[in-house]
């Protein structure tokens, strides 16, 4: 059997292991679950997609809604700038798009919070476009099976040009996200080789490499990125707060929580007062109802 056909034979009892995968695509449902997989692994926003979809179960009742409900359904996810982006991605299509998402990948990735990466999960998913979709496991995957070396090894424009020949062109979201789990199931950074579908034709096994070490995350506890969500955090159960209630809550210098909240105001998170913003104690804030500026498509950034 050739490669793809193993990828794919392995990947069809998998198809049902994700709610987003069930019944018929869906463009929105692949969206939203595409922009929660960008930074939470699977199991969580297997978890999470259910009750946000439940909240807002179409792209307008979420471009309707106002911006603290968003925040608010975003739940536990973290990484809480994905629901102001996509809150803003429901309604730039709204008004640009009538409320349809767009197949093409270009007119995807215009959206806010869709790079390259989503724009082209989104167009196989949901609309059977042949791109794939590259993320970090893809081109592991890739440059082992398709090179025998590590993605840092390999010519990124070579390597990206491989891929676009061995997608399936008439399965593309079906092979993206056999791919995807393969990624992240089994050709991880320490393989496991033994339960690989591709093992028989692969280059990376055949030349017996030494295992690369799996690299750790960034430390999180003490982090910019930690204080930020527990601002949202906190917010979320209640109408506003002071600069020094969070502060005394986080347990974080005063400097830290005003910087801290300059930045959520400014990706449309919180609405902090002037004082807030000028840092001063009592300066208060809250979750955003309204983004500060109207809609602009800015893609990621
Ligand atoms: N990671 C990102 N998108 C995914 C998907 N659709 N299925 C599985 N893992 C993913």
């Amino acid at each position: 059997m050739d490669a793809n056909g193993a990828l794919l034979r392995w990947y069809r009892p998998r198809r049902a292991a994700y709610p987003w995968r069930t019944g018929a695509p869906d463009p929105y449902r692949t969206l939203v679950s595409e922009v929660m997989l960008q930074q939470t692994q699977a199991p969580r926003v297997a978890a999470a997609l259910g009750p946000f979809l439940a909240r807002f179960p179409s792209i307008a009742a979420l471009a309707a809604a106002p911006r603290s409900d968003v925040v608010r359904a975003w739940g536990a996810l973290g990484y809480n700038r994905r629901a102001a982006r996509l809150h803003e991605a429901a309604r730039v299509t709204v008004r640009y798009h009538a409320g349809r998402l767009p197949p093409d990948p270009a007119q995807l990735q215009v959206l806010p919070g869709v790079g390259p990466y989503t724009a082209s999960a989104v167009a196989s998913i949901a609309f059977g476009v042949p791109v794939a979709a590259v993320d970090t496991n893809v081109r592991r995957v890739a440059a082992r099976f398709l090179f025998g070396a590590n993605p840092e090894g390999v010519d990124r424009t070579q390597l990206r040009e491989a891929i676009d020949r061995w997608l399936h062109r008439r399965e593309p979201g079906t092979w993206n996200q056999a791919v995807m789990d393969l990624g992240r199931l089994v050709c991880r950074p320490a393989p496991r080789c033994d339960v690989c579908p591709l093992a028989a034709g692969c280059r990376f096994r055949a030349s017996s490499r030494p295992r690369p070490r799996a690299r750790s995350q960034p430390a999180f506890r003490g982090s910019w990125r930690e204080l930020r969500g527990a601002i949202v955090r906190l917010l979320r159960s209640r109408p506003s707060a002071t600069l020094s209630s969070l502060a005394g809550r986080t347990g974080r210098a005063l400097h830290d929580v005003a910087a801290a909240v300059r930045a959520l105001d400014r990706d449309g998170l919180v609405r902090a007062g002037p004082a807030a913003l000028a840092g001063r104690p009592s300066g208060r804030l809250r979750l955003a109802d309204e983004p500060r500026s109207g809609i602009v498509p800015t893609g990621t950034s």
